[in-house]
């Protein structure tokens, strides 16, 4: 059988037509049927700290193991979609053996047109151009701090939280190396373009007009402080979490908040000699 690195060459190659098929009534092939090795699922499962009040979806289930590990040895609830009926079948069969047939089911569906937001935890293991197809379905499907685990290929222009790299002789039968990745991203809050900053007055007398912009988990921007713009450095999201730095001066403060549609709350700013709160909403 052709490796799943040929095929992703393959893929890549017909670039064009990977984004052209979106458009064909059949479903994109999102890659053939290789499970991951169970070690993988289950290094998968415990880099995402998954538990019972987790909600898993395995984009291209296979046989289900993804679902079915989450839920007999974690505790999770979730769902596998695949396009492959029998493999659907096999899956709804396993879950009933093993006993989680309550908390977890698979359906025959394709995972572009799936309904992907009740997810807490999401993963994949599938081609790397389909994987980067689904970039803007996750971001506007998922909540933000969805955790989502990718099998060996990263979602390009993410950072992800964490990525691990081992090596499995069992991979070599699939892809022809040893060589396995496991990418571990989480969703960002949507962080608008201009706000107004209620800060202490140690870091600033008058409110602060921050303009941001975000690429994916990435901000940057520039704040307005004083009559001076300062550059916003180190921005970065956390699911809602929102934290960066301002030099005001010669002293530098550490911020950090939740943001919530259009407030930053439960702000914190921290600096020399200073620690206090802040918060700011969307400016109009
Ligand atoms: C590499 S396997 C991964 C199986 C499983 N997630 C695992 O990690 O063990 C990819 C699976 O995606 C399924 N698939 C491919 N394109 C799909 C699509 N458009 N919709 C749903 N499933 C699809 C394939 O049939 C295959 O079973």
């Amino acid at each position: 059988m052709k490796t799943l690195r040929f095929l992703a060459l393959a893929a890549a190659l017909a670039a064009g037509g990977a984004h052209g098929q979106v458009k064909d009534k059949a479903p994109v092939d999102a890659g053939p049927y290789v499970p991951s090795p169970q070690s993988v699922v289950a290094d998968m499962l415990k880099i995402a700290d998954i538990g019972p009040k987790d909600f898993v979806i395995d984009l291209g289930s296979g046989d289900g193991r993804i679902v079915l590990t989450a839920a007999k040895v974690f505790g999770a609830s979730g769902f596998g979609v695949e396009i492959k009926d029998n493999l659907v079948k096999e899956s709804n069969e396993a879950a009933k053996v093993q006993g989680v047939a309550d908390r977890v089911k698979f359906i025959t569906a394709d995972l572009f047109k799936t309904d992907i937001s009740k997810a807490t935890v999401l993963t994949m293991y599938l081609l790397p151009n389909t994987v980067n197809m689904l970039k803007d379905k996750l971001l506007t499907e998922l909540r933000p701090g969805t955790k989502i685990l990718s099998h060996d290929y990263p979602l390009s222009g993410w950072i992800p939280e964490r990525y691990v790299q081992m090596d499995l002789e069992d991979k070599v039968a699939i892809s022809g190396v040893t060589t396995t990745l496991i990418y571990l991203y989480m969703v960002p809050a949507k962080v608008g373009p201009a706000w107004t900053a209620n800060v202490p007055v140690a870091v600033s007398k008058e409110p602060i007009r921050l303009n941001l912009k975000q690429q994916v988990t990435r901000v940057s921007g520039v704040a307005r402080v004083g009559g001076r713009d300062v550059p916003v450095e180190e921005g970065k999201l956390r699911g809602e979490k929102l934290s960066f730095r301002l030099g005001v001066g010669s002293k530098s403060y550490e911020f950090s908040g939740t943001v919530k549609g259009e407030a930053i709350v439960e702000g914190t700013v921290a600096g020399p000699g200073t620690k206090g709160a802040w918060t700011a909403a969307l400016a109009k």
